[in-house]
């Protein structure tokens, strides 16, 4: 098979030295890739390391090899276009269609997907010329990542730092992966919220009582939802993995923190999914220093209350009016019908039910689930990667909010 064509522009910003990774990561990916920096992205990495790291020419100008007409076979070729850092000057000629150099023509003649990863100060970010640019952008079909927050050029910190490489490259390959009838933002607009990892529940400063979730359905629902253009929030409870490009991370350990950040979260959401494993019950007390062993005594036993019930809570009570909730159950036994009992005592729209085994759910990148709906529907997703599985549920959340 071919390899795909990704178009990599590079608008002039300080992020552009992170473009280098990303353009790695798309080669040695498979990707065949053109680089196509601005005049300005050229001051911060030169042409040479384009090049190198591409393995062909980086295309800097509208007036070489114009016999090519590269102004035009450039876009009109791609199978994917990814701009980062993506400058507010960059933005600003893309909504407005303008064309005056190579890349902002490129952006005229792609009808592939396109992806722009922001990265500026957090001022330029917020200011209302550059949301309503990526306002229109974003409603003409393209991806548009919501810069991450962090440290920026000096030592601002904020929103607007670009995504770490790895997780535009994410974004990327979904986008790709989703094939040229699919491949379109259909969740754009949609504000989405996803819990992930599992909470963990003090006993004293050093010790919890926690759970095997790793966090990867959640993450894989997260890094899908931004690739398909939804505007996510990802509630993550004691997870190891890199932020997803574009979602806008709250991080939390309990059970009753992460209540607390999905109630907030989601009171303008259009749905909640609620992936994480939160534990039932917490130790009843907390003790502020670590509790010691005494010689010859039994330790006491662990007294246990209950958590609130987040997923029946918001189901009973939605945040939103005609908000989508979504649940998800660990089952070993009778699965589909203990699932229904489940979704009927949750109150929740869909819920999905993965059969605990050795390689499904905790901890493995794989997972076979049956989404059930309220509605009485059954989809079940066959044994594969976690994402097949969160763009079914998308899949599944989408028709329903439309
Ligand atoms: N959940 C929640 N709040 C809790 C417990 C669970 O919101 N205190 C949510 C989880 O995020 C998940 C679903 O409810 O979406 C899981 O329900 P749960 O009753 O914990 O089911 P299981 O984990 O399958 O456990 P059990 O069979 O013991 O009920």
């Amino acid at each position: 098979m071919a390899k795909p064509k990704v178009v990599l522009g590079v608008s002039g910003g300080i992020a552009a030295y992170k473009a280098c990774e990303l353009l790695r990561r798309l080669t040695e990916g498979g990707h065949e890739v053109r680089v196509v920096p601005t005049a300005s992205a050229l001051h911060f990495v030169g042409e040479a390391t384009w090049s190198a790291l591409s393995g062909q020419p980086a295309a800097t100008e509208v007036w070489a090899d114009v016999h090519e007409v590269p102004h035009v076979r450039i876009g009109q070729s791609a199978d994917l276009v990814v701009v980062a850092p993506a400058t507010a000057d960059l933005l600003a000629k893309a909504a407005h269609g303008l064309a005056d150099d190579l890349l902002t023509n490129t952006l005229l003649t792609a009808r592939c997907p396109v992806v722009f990863a922001p990265a500026m100060h957090t001022e330029m970010w917020e200011h209302p010329a550059t949301q309503a640019n990526v306002a229109t952008l974003r409603g003409r079909g393209a991806i548009v990542i919501e810069p991450a927050v962090g440290r920026l050029t000096g030592v601002d910190t904020g929103k607007g730092r670009l995504p770490e490489p790895d997780e535009i490259f994410e974004v990327c390959r979904r986008v790709l992966a989703r094939g040229p009838e699919r491949s379109g933002p259909d969740l754009a607009g949609r504000r989405l919220v996803v819990s992930a990892g599992g909470t963990r529940e003090p006993l004293d400063p050093v010790r919890y009582l926690g759970n095997r979730s790793s966090g990867l359905q959640g993450y894989a629902l997260a890094r899908t939802a931004v690739a398909r253009g939804a505007q996510v929030t990802l509630i993550a409870a004691n997870t190891a993995l890199p932020d997803p490009a574009g979602a806008d991370v709250v991080r939390v350990q309990t059970a009753v923190q992460l209540r607390e950040a999905v109630l907030k979260a989601a009171a303008d959401a259009d749905a909640v999914v609620m992936a994480a494993a939160v534990a039932d019950f917490r130790p009843a007390t907390y003790a502020s220093g670590k509790i010691k062993k005494e010689e010859g005594k039994e330790p006491e036993p662990v007294a246990l209350v209950r958590n609130p019930d987040i997923l029946a809570e918001i189901s009973a009570d939605r945040p939103r009016p005609g908000q989508l909730v979504v649940g998800f159950a660990a089952e070993t036994d009778d699965v589909l019908a203990n699932g229904r009992k489940k979704l009927a005592r949750k109150g929740c729209d869909l819920l999905v039910v993965n059969e605990v085994g050795e390689r499904k759910a905790f901890g493995s990148a794989e997972n076979e689930a049956v989404v059930l709906g309220a509605d009485g529907s059954e989809h079940p997703v066959p044994y594969g990667p976690k994402e097949a599985l969160a763009d079914t549920v998308w899949d599944l959340v989408g028709e329903r909010l439309a």
